[in-house]
Parts: C-alpha cells; structure tokens; sequence
C-alpha cells in the first residue's frame, strides 16, 4: 500500500508575537514541526510533503535539515481544505491512503498514527478522523455522530447550543482515501462564518459520494493541543516535560525534588542516576548509570559515562567518560574529551582538548586547544596560552607530568612525561622528559626599602 502524509504548516501564529512562524515555536527545545515530524516518521510513508507558506523559507530550512520533504507553498492562507489542495500530488496517482495533520500540535504520537491507520484500513472507512474528547471543547470541531459512523464535524463558530455542548472534537488527524479525497477536495466551498475551505467538508461530500467515514476515539486528548500564544506554549512545555521526567522515573532515574529541571525529548539516562535541581539536558545528550548531575548544570550534546558527577557544570559537545567528578563552576567546551577518573574542580574551562586518565585540573584553570596525558597534576591556576591574536595553538602535556601553580604555557608548547613546571613560570620552550622548567625571573632584594617607613607616618597623620 502506498501512503502519503501532508502536514500542514503555512498558518501564522500572530498571537505568540514572534519572529519564527507558529510551527517552529518550540516544546522543550524542539519546534512544534520537529514533534511531528518525529511521530510521523516512524510510519514509513512514501512520501511526506509539508504545506508551508507563513514563514515558509524558515519552515523549510528547518525541515530540510531532518529529512527529506516535498514542499508545497499556500500562498494565501483560505483554510484547511485550500492547504490541503495544495499538495494534490501527495493523494492523485498511485496513492492509496493519505494522513492530514498539523505542524502545531506537537502531542501526536506514532502509537495513535499506527492505530488510527489499523482501523481505517480494517474497517473500510473512506475518511478516518481522530477524535478526542476534552471537557472544554471550545473552539474545536464538534464531532457529530450517528451511531457507529460520523455524520459531520461542526465548526465552534457554526454550531448551534446543542452541538456546542457535544465533548467530542475532531483533534486535525485524518486517514483519506487518496483518491476519494482527490476528487471531493476541489468541491468544497468556503460558505461559512469565516470564508474558507474547510476540511472538515470533506465528511459530507465524501458521505454523499456514498462513502464511509467514522472516528478514532483516542484516550489520549493530549493529541489535539496546540499552541495560539506564549501562555499555551508554556503549558505544552510543562505537559512535556512532566511526562518526559515521568519516563525517566520508570526507567530508574532519580529525581528527589524535580523543580527547574528541563530534560528535552531525546536524552537518554541510565539507571540509578539522580538529576538534581535547576540541572537542564538539551539535545542529544547521553548519561550513563550510577551519576549525579546537577544542581544548576545545562548539559548539550554530550556523552556522559557511568559514575560521574557534575556540580555546577556546564558542558557542550564533549564526550566525558565515566568515574569523572567535575563542579562547582566548571566550563567543558565543545570538541573536549574527559577521560576516565578524571577531576575537574572549581572555575575551570577546558576546550577543545583530551584530558587523559586519572588527571586532576583542580582549580582555576583554563585547558585549550590541548592533548593531556595520564594522571597529570595541574596547580592552581594554570593557563593554557593557545592564542597568539591571530592563530590558535597546541599544548600538549605527557603522562605523570605535575604542571606548577600558576604557571602559563605558550602554545605550541610541549612538556614531556615526568617533566615538571616550577610555580609562576611561564613556559615558553619544549620541557623534556623528567626534567624541570623553571622560567620566572631570579629574586632581586632591595634593602632597606623604605616603603614601610613612609607608609608609618601616612598613617599617623590620619589620626
Ligand atoms: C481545525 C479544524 C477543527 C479542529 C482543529 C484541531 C478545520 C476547518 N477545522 O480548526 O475542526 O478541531 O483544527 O486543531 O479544519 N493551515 C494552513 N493553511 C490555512 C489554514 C490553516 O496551513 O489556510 C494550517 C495551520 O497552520 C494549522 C492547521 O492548518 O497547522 C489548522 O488550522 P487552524 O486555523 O488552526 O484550524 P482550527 O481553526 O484550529
Ligand atoms: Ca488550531
């Protein structure tokens, strides 16, 4: 069976006030389009075309950027139904069954897609719409049913108080007969309270044409939620989230009090693993068991081993192993590995560089641009100087090697295994193996500074 998807997504979002169109307004990081998107691509559609049209460069460069897509410009917006006209490519041909849904409700979920298609399929329906029921059905489609089948979906603007108070709404989730729908679509008119083309016209021109329509109750009324303003997308955000966490909690990961934690949809956490307060995981994060992360840690892109525990800790594309402890005020910066047993204590930025086995870079130290070895000792206050105002440079430090207090390296530097920097020195030439690199000035005694003296009757005199 070939089967196609439309997704409609050239409305405006006038009332969220933003620059992006209403699609890409986003649920925990993730454009609305983009949950969609992800639901709809498990169902292995032949093709997938996306009406766009507010916003339309902007939809399709982020939608470019997931898949491939065929794209069909609304140039003026006249309703669901003229959206839909618009990519009569997708149900003319050999397509056999079409889905309809919109970019802005981010809620739809695969499950339901699958069974909705199961039921469509199995009970020879013309037209399948999702229904859901919400105790508030304002400004929905009223489902009207007579019996087992679906007699029409109302809009709120048309309705009448008996329909008004009916619970049942049609969610924007449809199963077409590609080629039923081919040939009602062009009949609908726009002769109702706001003169457009709705698709819900389709269910009584297809009934007329002696076909069968019916609906697929979903339990889940989450499914219809969409976003018009910031409130609603906040709300969806909360939603989100709360469930998400939930998933996290069934599969073992700890969250002793959830307050400020933001998880986005794809990360994965092992067992055992406690997330703490103010701590916010973005995109495709990976966190093995048995770790601490947080308090007030944002995490991006990264992949965290077993053990580990991040205190304060900001991290972005890097990849950290297991049995690492880092925090409070730590900075990793994309591109850095931090490898096994490694410690990273207090405002220390690392970027761009392999930090080896069992290495400490306690306190107040900034690593770039460099390649550590094992079980390496960083002083307080260490620099890497990897930037000369035009290039950047390498540092690279070998096994065992103890880097003094203080002390700056100037990139391209290297300092062997076992070698030693002495405390404020600023290491300008390659150290060798086992040795130590003292560069700082000899000691110049003045003697009998008067300074102290003067600084005697200064103060006298204030009294
Ligand atoms: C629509 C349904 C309503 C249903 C509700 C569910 C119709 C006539 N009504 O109402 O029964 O309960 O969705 O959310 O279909 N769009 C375009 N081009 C247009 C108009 C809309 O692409 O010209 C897109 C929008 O971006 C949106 C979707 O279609 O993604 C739905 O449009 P919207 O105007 O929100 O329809 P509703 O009035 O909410
Ligand atoms: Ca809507």
């Amino acid at each position: 069976m070939k089967k196609s998807c439309l997704i409609l997504s050239a409305g405006d979002g006038t009332r969220m006030k933003s620059k992006s169109p209403k699609v890409l307004c986003k649920v925990l990081g993730e454009p609305m389009l983009g949950w969609v998107i992800d639901s709809v691509s498990e169902l292995n559609f032949d093709k997938i075309g996306i009406i766009i049209g507010n916003g339309a460069d902007s939809v399709r460069a982020f939608a470019e950027n997931k898949s491939d897509f065929d794209y069909f410009i609304q140039a003026e917006r006249k309703g669901t139904a003229h959206a839909v006209l618009q990519g009569e490519s997708l149900f003319s041909g050999d397509f056999q069954q079409t889905l309809v849904l919109c970019g802005d409700a981010p809620f739809v979920s695969a499950e339901v897609l699958k069974n909705s298609l199961e039921f469509h399929l199995n009970s020879g329906n013309d037209i399948t719409v999702v229904s859901a029921k919400l105790e508030i059905p304002f400004g929905y489609g009223r489902i009207l049913r007579n019996g087992d089948e679906l007699s029409a979906i109302i809009e709120e603007k048309d309705c009448d108080s008996e329909q008004r108070a009916i619970k049942e709404i049609n969610s924007g989730v449809y199963w077409f007969n590609s080629k039923m729908l081919a040939e009602i679509l062009p009949k609908v008119q726009s002769n109702n309270s706001k003169n457009e083309y709705y698709l819900t016209d389709t269910v009584s021109l297809c009934k007329g044409n002696g076909g069968i329509v019916r609906a697929f109750l979903c339990d889940d009324s989450s499914i219809v939620l969409g976003a018009n303003t910031r409130a609603d997308l906040s709300e969806l955000n909360r939603i989100a989230r709360d469930n998400i966490i939930k998933n996290h909690m069934e599969n073992g990961v700890d969250f002793p009090l959830t307050d400020g934690i933001i998880i986005e949809k794809n990360i994965k956490i092992g067992s055992d693993t406690t997330i703490l307060p103010n701590t916010i995981l973005k995109g495709n994060t990976e966190i093995g068991e048995d770790c601490t992360i947080g308090p007030n840690s944002l995490i991006g892109d990264c992949k965290i081993g077993n053990n580990v525990n991040l205190n304060n800790v900001q991290a972005y594309q890097s990849i950290i192993e297991s049995d690492v402890k880092a925090g409070p005020f730590v900075h990793i910066r994309p591109n850095s590995t931090i490898k096994t047993g490694v410690k990273i204590g207090d405002f220390v930025e690392v970027k761009n560089a392999i930090i080896g086995e069992n290495t400490a870079v306690a306190h107040l130290s900034y690593v770039g641009d460099s390649v550590v070895g094992k079980n390496v000792n960083f002083g307080c206050g260490t620099v890497t100087a990897n930037y000369d105002g035009v290039n950047k440079h390498q540092t690279i430090i070998g096994d065992n090697a103890f880097i003094g207090c203080n002390t700056n390296l100037i990139a391209p530097v290297e300092v062997g295994e076992n070698a030693t920097t002495a405390a404020g020195s600023t290491i300008t030439k390659n150290v060798p193996p086992n040795s130590l690199a003292v560069e700082r000035g000899e000691t110049r005694l003045i003697e009998n500074w008067k300074h102290n003296a003067l600084r005697v009757e200064v103060i006298k005199s204030k009294k």
